[in-house]
């Protein structure tokens, strides 16, 4: 496809792009903040093909405005920031990058769970401000891992990596998830952490609202590497406040970046992270290849290597957990 173009919105770690010279144009985004809609809509409107981020809106409009587009990739698993459905309508095959990231993924889950179970903030601030006093029997005592009991709702790639890091410390785990598993009430109920791996979606908005939280544990941990709306903000910051949940691990807000002034923010015991999930540079790099493969093999017209089922993405059949679930 020698007069192909694609509009790549951010420079990508590694030379994955060397590959795709040979076979088109390439326009890459040469800042550090993402294109704003009107840069995007410019930028895209040529392109046969988008290499886009999880910080572009890739909607109904934009792809109306991009006549010759003919394949998306998501340099991400999670697809929630581009409209599925306008895609496959459009007969516009949809890429992402699911596997290379689980392993990325789930070690940052288990650092939040050990952070916040372990009380670390607590700690390094009592250090860093001077209040370190004698050793102390009753100080900062914080939530043993082995033999407490793991909630993971939804159970894909990265739940399941999850699953096996927190067994090996000793942790009971159990799961809610579409295929199976507790019902998602039973594990709220009755789990010391609770992490979540489901991707969003219309289903998944707000799953973990005021009453859900009412619904857990007392005193359990909240962690959430997946999107930041699964969660309803306004009722976390509450439940922190009363105490109904010790503490709350987020990798993901809603939005992101989440502004300074965010109530959020304001409340005890909460550890945010700025979406550091597959933020390893081997992880990040292999996202780029897997990226690039699909547009070279959404440009020449082939299956995406890693493409999201058109089924799937015209909302025929649910996304399948195990390569859907976004980090
Ligand atoms: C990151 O959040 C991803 O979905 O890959």
């Amino acid at each position: 496809v020698p007069d192909a173009r694609v509009f790549v919105t951010r420079r990508l770690p590694g030379d994955a792009l060397q590959g795709l010279v040979a076979s088109c144009t390439l326009d890459i985004w040469p800042h550090p903040a993402p294109p704003d809609e009107k840069a995007l809509r410019e930028h895209a409107a040529p392109a046969d093909g988008l290499l886009c981020l999880l910080t572009d809106r890739i909607d109904a409009a934009l792809m109306d405005a991009s006549p010759r587009l003919r394949v998306i990739s998501n340099l991400a698993v999670g697809v929630d920031n581009i409209d599925l459905r306008a895609a496959a309508d459009r007969g516009i095959p949809v890429g992402h990058t699911p596997d290379v990231l689980t392993d990325a993924t789930a070690d940052l889950t288990m650092a939040l769970i050990l952070a916040a179970a372990r009380r670390l903030p607590e700690g390094i601030a009592a250090v860093s401000e001077g209040r370190w006093g004698a050793w102390s029997p009753d100080w900062l005592l914080g939530l043993e891992l082995h033999s407490a009991r793991l909630g993971i709702v939804g159970l894909g790639g990265i739940g399941q990596a999850v699953a096996a890091r927190a067994r090996a410390f000793g942790m009971e785990v159990v799961h809610s998830s579409r295929n199976g598993g507790v019902p998602l009430p039973e594990l709220l109920h009755t789990a010391d952490v609770v992490s979540l791996h489901c991707p969003l979606s219309a289903e998944t908005h707000h799953l973990i609202d005021a009453g859900a939280l009412a619904a857990m544990k007392a005193g359990a941990i909240l962690v959430n590497t997946a999107r930041g709306a699964i969660v309803e903000q306004s009722a976390l910051a509450h439940a922190l406040r009363s105490g109904q949940l010790a503490a709350a691990a987020l990798d993901v807000t809603d939005p992101e970046p989440l502004p300074r002034d965010d109530p959020l923010l304001q409340a005890p015991n909460l550890i945010v992270l700025p979406h550091l999930g597959s933020a390893t540079r081997r992880t990040r790099e292999r996202m780029a290849e897997l990226a690039a493969e699909n547009v070279r093999a959404g440009l020449a017209g082939e299956p995406l290597p890693h493409q999201v089922q058109m089924s799937v993405q015209a909302g025929i059949r649910p996304a399948p957990e195990g390569d859907q679930c976004p980090t």
